[in-house]
């Protein structure tokens, strides 16, 4: 009774605090709230009422308007491999591709949360805290520009995220660089969080913007800029041009997927269709909300935007792939994993050897493209 009660109570103030968000957001959104130009909200995900002062939310916002702006008019510190004209074709309210396009799900600060995220599973990105989950790139690194245009173009298949091939291209680029801009925008406000509030850190905001810029910014722009050369290429796939090459590409894909270092067996499951013995998985953005009991998850995502969401590991057996049908992109999903996720990465990266050599990676994935009896969708290059 008492659990019961207690969710209840979390559940109603969590709706009541964010119905109220919402519709703030909403108004600005709309243009009506005030007659002053839109502010970037402040991220006060997986923090409890009152956390944040008045004065610690105003010193985290004026800081980084200074360095970067507002959504009308954002803007990059020069020198740090950012492109403002293009930020500046996709801000703005009226002919604002971001605002016209993306705000709906992803929110005005990339934050994931719209008016229309919270019915959708998965959630929309959260750019602001930094993973993305389909990339080409080894370690742990950021998107390419090409990952990010790839996910415009072709959405993410089985889930909301839709396709905006029809864009044209100079629409896609100044999109994609605005999500480079949310991204490092976001984490240099979580640097900023943590100084200013976690360890209470009082500074005049000139000070703070000099130590945003060297400590928080510059860092994690500079890895989005060296994300651009790390892009794996993948070695020459392996002849499957008869039934008996194929089977045999198969058979060892098969014995591969099986050894216990890929520990694909734990999530896919032996039979491929997602049935793995690991039956909680979340993703980043949702691990935090999740406690040792039933109350204390409750206490701790009643702190975040949007209640809790489980990830549940591919089917195979659907052939749907959500970072893209075509050979490449199944190749860089078992290489470089996906981001954010459980899904290791297990290819070769800089400083580890990974669980799998390249080629043997081609055999993988023939055994898992060997599950599905549809046909493979063929999606245009990027
Ligand atoms: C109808 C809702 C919706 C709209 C509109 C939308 N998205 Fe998304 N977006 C999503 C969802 C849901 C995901 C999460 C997919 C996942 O986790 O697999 C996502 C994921 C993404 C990702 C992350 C890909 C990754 O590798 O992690 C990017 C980038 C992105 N969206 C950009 C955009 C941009 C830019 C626009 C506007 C041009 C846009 N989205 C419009 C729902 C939406």
């Amino acid at each position: 009774m008492d659990i019961r009660h207690s969710s209840f109570v979390i559940r109603h103030s969590f709706v009541i605090r964010h119905s109220s968000f919402l519709l703030a957001c909403l108004l600005i959104s709309a243009g009506c709230g005030r007659s002053s130009a839109p502010r970037f909200p402040l991220n006060t995900e997986g923090r409890k009422p009152g956390d944040i002062s008045e004065a610690q939310g105003r010193a985290i916002d004026e800081t980084l308007v200074k360095l970067l702006g507002t959504p009308d008019e954002p803007n990059v510190p020069e020198g740090v491999g950012f492109d403002v004209e293009l930020l500046r074709a996709s801000a703005g309210s009226r002919l604002g591709l971001f605002r016209r396009h993306c705000v709906k799900c992803h929110g005005l600060s990339g934050g994931g949360t719209g008016p229309a995220a919270g019915m959708l599973n998965p959630y929309p990105r959260d750019f602001r805290t930094g993973p993305f989950k389909y990339t080409s790139t080894a370690g742990g690194a950021k998107p390419s520009l090409d990952d990010l245009r790839r996910t415009l173009r072709t959405g993410v298949p089985d889930t909301a995220m839709p396709s905006f091939a029809r864009l044209p291209n100079e629409h896609i680029d100044a999109l994609v660089e605005y999500v480079g801009y949310l991204s490092i925008r976001g984490e240099t406000e979580l640097y900023l969080l943590q100084l200013i509030v976690d360890e209470d850190e009082y500074l005049p905001v000139h000070e703070l913007t000099a130590l945003a810029l060297d400590e928080g910014l510059r860092p994690v722009a500079g890895l989005w800029v060296e994300a651009r050369t790390m892009v794996v290429v993948p070695p020459p796939e392996p002849p499957t041009d008869t039934p008996e090459r194929l089977a045999a590409s198969i058979e060892k894909g098969r014995r591969l997927y099986a050894e216990k270092d890929a520990q694909c067996v734990k999530c896919p499951g032996p039979d491929g269709n997602g049935d793995g013995e690991e039956d909680e998985l979340y993703d980043d953005w949702n691990k935090p909300k999740k406690g040792v009991t039933p109350q204390q998850t409750g206490e701790l995502a009643g702190r975040y935007m949007r209640p809790i969401q489980r990830l549940r590991p591919r089917n195979f057996c659907e052939g749907i792939f959500r970072g893209g049908n075509r050979p490449i992109d199944l190749y860089w999903r078992i290489h470089v994993g996906i981001k954010g996720t459980p899904m290791p990465a297990v290819g070769p990266a800089p400083g580890t050897d990974g669980v799998y050599r390249p080629e043997e990676v081609w055999h993988v994935i023939n055994y898992i493209r060997s599950f599905s009896s549809k046909p493979q969708a063929v999606h245009p290059a990027p």
